[in-house]
């Protein structure tokens, strides 16, 4: 049977990563990165709040009335107290933060210091609540008593975005992800294997091959599988221009000079092809930058759309294509 006190005491762990990471962003000078904090707000507003603080509200403080705790002047009130001022911080601070983000601000010193001063309020929060509040309630509940409110918060998570399902896993990969990049930029690849990205790429219904910088082979995807465009190993390290012939690596070069100088983002045409034409292919190159807009190298993606051409009007039986 899962315990109360350890679960209020998980969901206070969660919340604490996220108020370190947004800390680590308060004390950097320079490039604080306000889509982080954005998400790690949203993060402490949905599940610091809504979840965990509407279970403490809904179901423990009440219960632990019942028991005899004193729901007015006693510790019960003064955490009520604090959960509201909580929020009073975080719609102001999400607000704020979206307009920042919108706005291209810089973070005033006002700014920050409410972002510290709404952590240090749920810090102390936490370690009342892990350190005083919590013992007391083992103290007072009943055997009976923690299996109802286990179901309690059960039934409360019926009532969260997706029936609950999945919810807390969800934050959780938030957090570990934000964590991984090291607390700038949020990088959703960074929690995924290897594996599990090749897999992805390998799933997407084209063919993709990405040149590097200096113009070098470095990928293309479905390696042992069956392509349109026949391509092995060894093509891996070489020049794109050894792999064109002769009569277009003009073109192919003039694309990413482009590209390069950031006067083409993109480049397509289309053919059809295959022993009856039955295909027909759609190649596109597509510039790949950094966010600050440094040219990384070239995707090509090759595509069968005739499939697609076929379609009309609305579909919704869910089938293969
Ligand atoms: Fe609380
Ligand atoms: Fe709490």
């Amino acid at each position: 049977m899962p315990d109360w006190t350890e679960e209020l005491m998980d969901d206070h762990g969660r919340i604490e990563r996220a108020l370190a990471m947004v800390e680590r962003q308060i004390q950097r000078s320079d490039d604080f990165d306000v889509v982080t904090v954005g998400a790690l707000l949203e993060f402490l507003f949905e599940y610091g709040d809504r979840y965990h603080n509407h279970k403490e509200e809904a179901a423990l403080f009440p219960l632990l009335g019942e028991r005899g705790l004193p729901t007015e002047g006693g510790p019960i009130a003064v955490m009520l107290a604090e959960h509201d001022a909580e929020r009073d911080y975080l719609q102001k601070l999400l607000l704020t933060t979206l307009a920042i983000r919108e706005h291209r601000q810089t973070p005033t010193k006002e700014y920050r210091d409410t972002l510290s001063a709404y952590i240090e309020l749920t810090k102390s929060h936490i370690w009342k609540e892990n350190d005083i509040l919590y013992p007391m309630g083992r103290r007072v509940l009943t055997a009976t008593d923690k299996e109802a409110l286990i179901a309690q918060f059960r039934a409360l998570d019926q009532k969260l975005p997706y029936s609950g399902v999945g919810y807390v896993e969800r934050w959780e990969n938030l957090l570990t992800a934000v964590e991984t990049a090291g607390g700038g930029r949020v990088d959703l690849l960074a929690s995924l294997p290897t594996d599990t990205v090749r897999a992805m790429l390998d799933t997407l219904p084209v063919e993709l091959t990405f040149i590097d910088a200096e113009d070098t082979v470095r990928f293309f995807n479905r390696v042992y599988e069956k392509k349109i465009f026949p391509r092995t190993l060894s093509v891996v390290g070489r020049k794109v221009q050894q792999c064109h012939p002769p009569k277009s690596v003009h073109l192919v070069n003039r694309i990413l000079s482009e590209m390069k100088s950031g006067a083409r983002h993109s480049a397509s045409f289309w053919i059809p092809f295959g022993e009856y034409k039955e295909m027909l292919l759609h190649i596109s190159y597509y510039a790949v930058r950094d966010p600050n807009g440094i040219y990384l190298g070239c995707l090509e993606m090759t595509h069968d759309i005739a499939p697609y051409r076929a379609l009309e009007g609305a579909s919704r039986a869910l089938g293969d294509m």
